[in-house]
């Protein structure tokens, strides 16, 4: 995994950013897997800032989210749904049919997975693949445990994960208490995964992240498999490597 140490998130957010719209600019009909949280505002707001210039032009790209809470109605604005528009889709000039985002109203979420799947599949996976990592090491929603999903799934969320999710919520009890996520084959099949991280709340999960070995127990480490991924992080979430 290639490694851009960077001084502050600041820094993070213009080289992602900057990578992306080089990406764009090169293929205009890139197929970009966005994530949501709150490392890539910053990388989204650099390339609402880079559109605005004229830089870089959304129309013909594709999106494919990574993960969605579920049950969760789209007008929530804690949805992703919600999010990605607030964020980055609302401010540029991407088309609202080239947008998708596992859906967290879906009458039969695992019907809705598979078709996730299936409409990914027929793009042949994404260009380029932003992730952000949980405390946990998980990648979407992907979770700690003995065996990873490859197909995107119905998941559990870990109490790590509610808590530290809950800060955006009126209270912990209001986090959904489950999640689809693309699994470890839709993250896979991507040809650039631009994993960002920030912060020394995650500066642990970053020292295994390179520890040299690979366990379900920290998803983010499988992309150690990966042949082509960039891990843009700032000092503080550093610190222990
Ligand atoms: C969230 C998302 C992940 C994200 C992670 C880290 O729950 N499902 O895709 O990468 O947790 O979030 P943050 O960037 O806010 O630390």
């Amino acid at each position: 995994m290639k490694k851009i140490i960077c001084k502050d998130y600041e820094e993070m957010s213009s080289i992602a950013a900057f990578i992306l719209a080089e990406q764009i600019r090169n293929k205009p009909q890139s197929v970009i897997g966005f994530a949501t949280g709150s490392t890539p505002v910053g990388t989204y707001k650099q390339l609402r800032e880079l559109y605005d210039q004229g830089y870089v032009d959304f129309s013909e790209v594709t999106a494919f989210n990574l993960d969605e809470y579920f049950p969760i109605r789209q007008d929530n604005d804690q949805s992703y749904y919600y999010f990605m528009r607030d964020n980055l889709f609302n401010h540029v000039n991407i088309k609202p049919e080239k947008l998708n985002i596992p859906n967290g109203e879906a009458a039969d979420p695992h019907a809705e997975c598979a078709r996730y799947d299936e409409k990914m599949a027929a793009y042949g996976g994404t260009d380029v693949q932003i992730l952000g990592i949980g405390r946990t090491g998980h990648i979407g929603f992907n979770e700690p445990d003995t065996q990873l999903p490859l197909a995107t799934n119905l998941v559990d969320l870990t109490q790590k994960t509610i808590d530290d999710n809950a800060r955006f919520f009126a209270s912990a009890d209001e986090v959904p208490r489950q999640a689809l996520t693309m699994g470890l084959n839709g993250i896979f099949t991507s040809k650039h995964i631009l994993l960002l991280i920030s912060g020394e709340a995650k500066a642990e999960i970053v020292r295994d992240l390179f520890s040299g070995f690979v366990t379900t127990q920290n998803p983010a480490s499988l992309l150690n498999l990966h042949s082509n991924v960039t891990v843009i992080l700032d000092k503080e979430a550093a610190s222990l490597l």
